[in-house]
């Protein structure tokens, strides 16, 4: 398999972002307000060059650096003839993910990305009064978008180790069990890595009243090693009412072009395609018919993100730093001081990194980038925690 290298995929987007000559970007609301809500869209309003977005070690959104390979480059390529159309022959994208899974295109719903499906389901099950159940820290937009549409949620923190509480979210549910819309569960999660183990899913599932929906985020799916993680998928074959999202954000380098679906029982995807946009583009349609069939180029990604991770972590270890066990292309570690001010000295650096999550006021999350990256994130992290604390440090780290 060929991972593109970026001249090659600079041959796709050149022309257009060479004419426009900018891009929208503002690192420093943009590495804040990641992970939350839509913020992936960068935020609006400046201007900076695009060399200067180039030259970022991009750490920040746990995006895939190498770009798509090949074989999702020719099909979108491809489908560019489909640019002036609505009608066009899509690739047959939902019958591919079914037959994937081995579901059926019933079971399908697909999006401009797994977090319009966190969206569609919060608008489709907690709005109005009703609360989505889960951790807290986790991939906090599904709690932002249902308390958008005047729902709330109802947060467990974490357990001592970074692991969910099954226990606490059980009883959680059935306590409020009246006023559950449904229950959110990222796994592995993010911003920590760590999965739920199969046997935990089952603890939940079995655990909560069975009507009750869940909701579980397999975004990373592909970078997991555990042999006790396994996807929650078999558990829509067999009715339950358990909705599993995946994207093509992360293995499959398509987070620009936005592509994702869910799979869940039929009569929950009826209850949720009132609330989709159906704005997915015809490129992604076909590249995403494409990369569900190069399975071997995502074998290179994994492997190449899992060797770079065990070596920064190894290397953090070695500073005598703790590093949250991770199975995906981020890990945390913990600093023993506040992240806010990091953050920013890193971004001085050139570095971008992930953005807080409270209450783990001192750990950074850190993407897995190429080697280079990687070797300029070292570097940098040896200056700054060579350093004393800045005094803008002191409180402890807050959102913003
Ligand atoms: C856990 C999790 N879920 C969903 C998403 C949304 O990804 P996308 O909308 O690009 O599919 C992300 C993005 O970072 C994520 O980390």
């Amino acid at each position: 398999m060929t991972v593109k290298n970026a001249l090659s995929r600079r041959g796709f987007v050149g022309g257009v972002a060479t004419a426009v000559g900018y891009l929208t970007f503002k690192p420093g609301l943009g590495l804040l307000a990641q992970g939350v809500g839509p913020a992936h869209r960068l935020a609006a309003g400046a201007q900076q060059p695009l060399n200067e977005y180039d030259s970022y070690a991009k750490l920040s959104f746990n995006e895939n650096p190498y770009g798509p390979p090949d074989s999702v480059m020719k099909a979108m390529t491809h489908a560019f003839k489909y640019a002036n159309r609505y009608g066009y022959p899509d690739g047959g994208i939902v019958e591919e993910i079914a037959t994937h899974h081995g579901v059926r295109p019933e079971n399908v719903m697909i999006a401009a990305g797994s977090g319009e499906i966190l969206d569609v389901v919060g608008s489709a099950f907690a709005s109005n009064g009703k609360k989505v159940v889960g951790v807290d820290p986790t991939f906090a937009q599904v709690y932002q978008h249902v308390t958008s549409v005047k729902g709330s949620a109802f947060t467990v923190p974490l357990l001592e180790d970074y692991r969910q509480d099954i226990p606490g979210l059980i009883q959680a549910t059935k306590k409020h069990y009246r006023d559950v819309g449904f229950v959110y569960m990222c796994n592995p999660n993010n911003p920590t890595g760590r999965v739920v183990t199969k046997q935990e899913i089952r603890q939940l599932l079995d655990g909560v009243p069975e009507d009750t929906v869940v909701l579980i985020d397999e975004a990373y799916h592909h970078f997991v090693d555990d042999p006790n993680y396994a996807t929650s998928i078999p558990y829509v074959l067999e009715g339950r009412p358990v909705i599993v999202t995946r994207t093509f954000s992360k293995i499959a380098a398509l987070a620009g072009m936005r592509l994702g679906y869910a799979i869940a029982p039929a009569d929950l995807i009826r209850q949720m395609s009132p609330f989709e946009t159906g704005t997915i583009n015809a490129l992604v349609k076909h590249g995403g018919v494409a990369a569900l069939k190069d399975t071997e180029s995502q074998a290179t990604v994994k492997r190449l993100t899992l060797d770079l991770r065990r070596k920064t972590t190894t290397q953090l270890q070695g500073l005598g730093y703790t590093v949250i066990p991770s199975e995906t292309n981020f890990f945390m570690v913990h600093l023993r001081r506040p992240v806010v001010p990091v953050i920013a000295e890193f971004q001085q650096k050139g570095v971008l990194v992930g953005r807080p999550f409270p209450p783990m006021n001192q750990h950074l999350r850190v993407s897995i980038g190429t080697a280079d990256e990687m070797d300029r994130f070292m570097v940098a992290f040896k200056d700054i925690m060579s350093r004393p604390i800045t005094t803008a440090g002191r409180g402890e780290g807050r959102l913003q």
